[in-house]
């Protein structure tokens, strides 16, 4: 969704628009080529990878980092507010098609999917060393599986695991035939609970959209694009936090609003980016802008 972020951000004439997941850099090259002159681009990503990958451009800036600790990378530069912060979430084509980073049930490598070293443990310490009922809860949860139970005892059963290749084939035969048939490959979600979890991402999401707004000048504009719904309801909530709607039922005061969505339904891809590509499809963008 290229062009519907730059739109977003074509009110802004001047400041820094933080791109918190820099990734292949293909939102930031929008931005610097679709936004006025005035707009410089922080381009952040917890991956040191995908930074030093990043070609040397006039006003861009990177910087490698976890977007959960963006004021702090912000104060680092004497940056006190900005104009935009974009989070693309989720892991980058390069993550994925990299095999020694093992985030792909679809190619044989170790047991690692850490987005930086900033990640405490590598899934071969969380597949291996999470007692089943919890690594259970993760799978349910972050994955959404609803065998979850099923995969965590036969994870536990055949440890221990150090390859994608090994994992993804457990997970396999602990699905039923019937649906193994259906909705992709089976270790879709596991997969994608285990990287979840090695990486904290909703504790950082939590704190990244926190902090992000908290660091917007007024007008500043925020947009989030998440292709998990736990990710797009929390991205949702904190919108809605921010316009002084609270799912709390009875408040004293009423919140300050701080707030304006912009997008009252989420934004989707249409059915050519989806064909383009089908890693968009569960895609929903949110964007808020900060009030005066
Ligand atoms: C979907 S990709 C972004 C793709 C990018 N928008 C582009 O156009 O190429 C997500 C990127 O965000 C990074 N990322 C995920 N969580 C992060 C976090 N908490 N802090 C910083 N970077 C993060 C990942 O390492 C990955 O490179």
């Amino acid at each position: 969704m290229l062009e519907e972020v730059v739109d977003l951000f074509r009110p802004l004439e001047c400041g820094v628009v933080v791109d918190a997941t820099y990734g292949g850099g293909g939102h930031a090259a929008a931005l610097l080529d679709g936004l006025g002159e005035g707009i410089c681009v922080l381009g952040i990503d917890r991956d040191p990878e995908a930074i030093e990958r990043a070609p040397g451009r006039s006003r861009l800036d990177l910087a490698v980092g976890n977007f959960g600790e963006i004021d702090e990378i912000l104060r680092m530069r004497e940056i006190s507010e900005v104009a935009g912060v974009l989070f693309d979430l989720g892991v980058s084509g390069h993550q994925l098609d990299t095999a020694r980073r093992g985030f792909s049930y679809r190619r044989e490598g170790p047991l690692d999917m850490r987005m930086g070293p900033d990640a405490a443990d590598s899934a071969e310490e969380v597949v291996n060393r999470t007692p089943a009922p919890q690594l259970a809860r993760i799978i349910r949860n972050l994955g959404e599986e609803r065998f979850a139970h099923r995969v965590a005892r036969a994870i536990a059963a055949a440890r221990p695991i150090t390859d994608t290749e090994h994992l993804a084939a457990v997970v396999k035969k602990a699905i039923p035939a019937a649906t193994r048939r259906s909705g992709g490959h089976p270790a879709r979600r596991t997969f994608q609970a285990v990287r979840m979890a090695v990486n904290d991402e909703l504790a950082a999401l939590s704190s990244g959209l926190d902090r992000g707004i908290r660091v917007l000048r007024p007008g500043g504009r925020c947009v989030a694009i998440a292709y998990h719904s736990l990710e797009d309801r929390l991205v949702k909530h904190r919108f809605r936090r921010g316009e002084g709607r609270s799912s709390e039922p009875v408040l004293p005061v009423a919140p300050p609003v701080e707030l304006v969505v912009l997008t009252p339904r989420p934004m989707r891809p249409d059915p050519e980016e989806v064909a383009r590509n089908p890693r968009a499809r569960s895609a929903r963008l949110r964007a808020a802008e900060k009030a005066a």
